[in-house]
């Protein structure tokens, strides 16, 4: 895991991980234990759909999860959006998260001092829950124009970065992951990402208002290449 840093002007000094998938966490951790971010946004797919039993609780089955939340919680102040992984949690799941600590941002925001914080839900948690169907119809945008207007300064953890151009003005930061760095990366740019086929537009670094992390664990068939795992930190 390599630790990435970028400078983003007005922004607060953050850490952004992304697509954890229940693997282990302890070298995050460690990480945000040395560099004691403000805040921690935590873009999306801290589950992997492995280790599903019906008559379980992912956070049972997956028993990384909840020790990595309280330990992140400990820390600093922590933000989770639902990635397309976090379709397999219902409310009681994410009323066990909350007790954490950590925020829970589906499909909402909260206000700290001189932030607004926002959290877009994967468009697969939307389908799932009307139709159990695990397909992206695309995420619920109505909200984000009157987030956009709240006074302050706007960041939107937004697990697909292909979802950046439904994204209004007016939100200054946009946190993403999921492109896992496009899997093998050759001359700066990845090959394949899920939402975005082969030769993805955004899978690392920073694209304009968005900042796409290549995310923390891998969970792929195949091996990343070139793609060290990360977590970003913006000063
Ligand atoms: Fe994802």
């Amino acid at each position: 895991m390599v630790e990435t840093i970028y400078r983003i002007p007005d922004a607060p000094r953050l850490a952004l991980l992304a697509d954890l998938h229940g693997q282990d966490y302890r070298l995050a951790v460690n990480s945000l234990k040395q560099h004691q971010p403000e805040i921690i946004a935590v873009a999306g797919d801290i589950l992997s759909r492995f280790y599903l039993m019906e008559d379980k609780s992912p956070l049972d089955t997956q028993k990384r999860i909840m020790p990595f939340l309280c330990a992140s919680a400990a820390i600093a102040p922590t933000y989770l959006s639902l990635g397309n992984h976090e379709h397999i949690l219902d409310g009681a799941d994410l009323k066990r998260i909350k007790e954490t600590g950590v925020v829970v941002l589906d499909n909402s925001w909260i206000k700290c001092g001189k932030l607004v914080i926002g959290g877009l839900t994967s468009g697969f948690c939307l389908s799932y829950r009307a139709f159990k169907e695990f397909v992206d119809f695309g995420p619920d945008t109505s909200w984000l124009a009157e987030f956009a207007a709240v006074p302050g300064f706007h960041i939107l953890l937004s697990h697909h970065p292909e979802y950046y151009p439904l994204i209004p003005e007016g939100i200054e930061l946009i946190l993403s992951g999921h492109a896992h760095g496009g899997q093998w990366r050759f001359l700066g740019k990845g090959v394949s990402a899920p939402g975005q086929g082969l030769f993805p537009k955004y899978t690392k670094g920073v694209y304009g208002r968005m900042v796409v992390s290549t995310g923390l664990a891998n969970t792929a068939r195949i091996p990343r290449l070139f793609n060290p795992t990360e977590i970003v930190y913006i000063n």
